[in-house]
């Protein structure tokens, strides 16, 4: 049976309300955040732009789906509480309001330059907001409600087809090559329900490959077991994905990324001393998730992808499978030459947040509100000069199949994508 999966988005339109789950309280505590505009200004107190940029929420399809309800709740403020005068023009003047808020927009798709879900989902929204020609702002609330709406059941189904999708193309491999018995994956990040409006891209895929129980039974083999990558410096693996694993039940082991390449080597051999402590089973496929891929099969993903397409591409027994919507697709740009990587904040690097714990192992919460204490601590020292790209872009030839809502994409004889 699988378990209802995790919630990071809610929104309701009687009365209009966008909640976030802070994300940078899992895996210690629940916390839901109200968004009450766009981007930072007067009479806001949090802000999708804030949220986004401060990785409360975070995950290319879950970016996109905050950003495209922030745009709804910034309407429906202006809408209730007739803050045009404030701003310094007239309700009635509709143009001047559709640039402030075409202005807005700009800015909250600047909140993190790589994932382009979000942009692509905005450019829809300025088309609307361009092309409405009403003079009742309601109006073009209730077109941007529903776009939005359409969008996260658009999501939520897109992945529940990359899941299937993604499951039926790891059994045509397996059964290709004759391959039986317990198989594992990787995966880095998160690309679970936290980072999507639910189920999850390359976690989806995990997911549908666990819970095929019944198929399993006919079939001559078996996921048995997922190796989560922690994720550095932001450990989305660590605090995200292992979340998500433990809280479906599904068997997995937490590896620190430079650990990637030696596990691959230790359960494809034949020393029963360096398999001691893992599962033995092989890394069959490496499932990853996108932020931005270019019309040649290029893709931008989280920092430590790209050393993991390297290392499969060396391993002929694992293949390297990119699951993620098609609004993850730029058609705009040819090759991953033209993405535009984020670089974070040193500190992201230099310093680890995490949880106070007591000399055994419990989590020390605060007496009076029974909350977690967050601790920051310093991992290198300070004054030194760090590189902290929070992308990579990995080349199309490391790539056996990009899956989709739509379908499989693999290349053709000649290595090309058709995407
Ligand atoms: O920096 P993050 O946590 O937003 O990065 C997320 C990733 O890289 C994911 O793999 C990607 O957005 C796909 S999420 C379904």
């Amino acid at each position: 049976m699988e378990k209802e999966t995790l919630k990071s988005i809610k929104f309701t339109d009687h009365p209009v309300s966008l909640e976030i789950l802070n994300q940078l309280l899992i895996p210690h505590e629940t916390q839901y955040m109200k968004i009450d505009s766009m981007v930072p200004g007067p009479g806001s107190s949090f802000s999708a732009f804030e949220a986004i940029k401060g990785m409360y929420t975070r995950g290319a399809p879950a970016i996109m789906l905050v950003g495209c309800f922030s745009v709804v709740v910034e309407l429906y403020r202006v809408i209730l509480n007739h803050e045009s005068e404030v701003m310094g023009y007239d309700i009635d003047d509709i143009s001047l309001f559709k640039s402030h808020l075409l202005s807005q927009i700009d800015t909250l798709v600047s909140s993190r330059p790589t994932a382009v879900n979000l942009s692509n989902a905005c450019n829809e929204i300025r088309e609307v907001i361009k092309s409405f020609k009403g003079s009742n702002l309601k109006d073009l609330y209730n077109e941007i409600l529903g776009f939005a709406r359409s969008l996260y059941e658009s999501d939520l189904r897109s992945n529940m087809q990359i899941g299937s999708h993604g499951k039926r193309y790891i059994y045509d491999e397996l059964l290709k090559e004759n391959f039986s018995g317990d198989f594992a994956v990787m995966t880095i990040c998160n690309t679970g329900s936290l980072a999507t409006s639910g189920y999850g891209t390359a976690l989806g895929i995990i997911r549908a490959l666990y819970h095929g129980e019944n198929e399993q039974l006919h079939l001559p083999f078996k996921m048995s077991h997922v190796y989560s990558l922690e994720t550095r410096p932001y450990n989305q693996g660590s605090r995200l994905t292992a979340y998500e694993l433990k809280h479906d039940g599904i068997p997995f082991t937490l590896i620190s990324d430079s650990m990637a390449s030696f596990l691959i080597e230790s359960l494809a051999g034949s020393s029963k001393d360096r398999k001691a402590g893992l599962d033995d089973c092989p890394v069959k496929f490496i499932i990853v998730g996108a932020d931005r891929i270019a019309k040649n099969g290029d893709f931008a993903n989280k920092i430590g992808t790209f050393q993991l397409a390297l290392i499969a591409s060396l391993y002929p027994s694992v293949k390297f499978i990119v699951a993620a919507p098609t609004t993850t697709i730029d058609r705009n740009i040819c090759c991953g030459a033209d993405i535009k990587v984020e670089l974070r904040k040193m500190e992201e690097f230099a310093e680890v947040k995490g949880a106070e714990v007591r000399m055994n192992g419990t989590v020390v919460k605060d007496p009076e509100d029974g909350h977690v204490i967050l601790k920051t601590v310093r991992v290198a020292p300070s004054g030194i000069d760090i590189w902290n790209p929070s992308f990579d872009v990995t080349p199309h030839r490391l790539v056996d199949a990009i899956v989709t809502e739509d379908c499989v994409y693999t290349k053709s004889s000649e290595g090309v994508f058709s995407l």
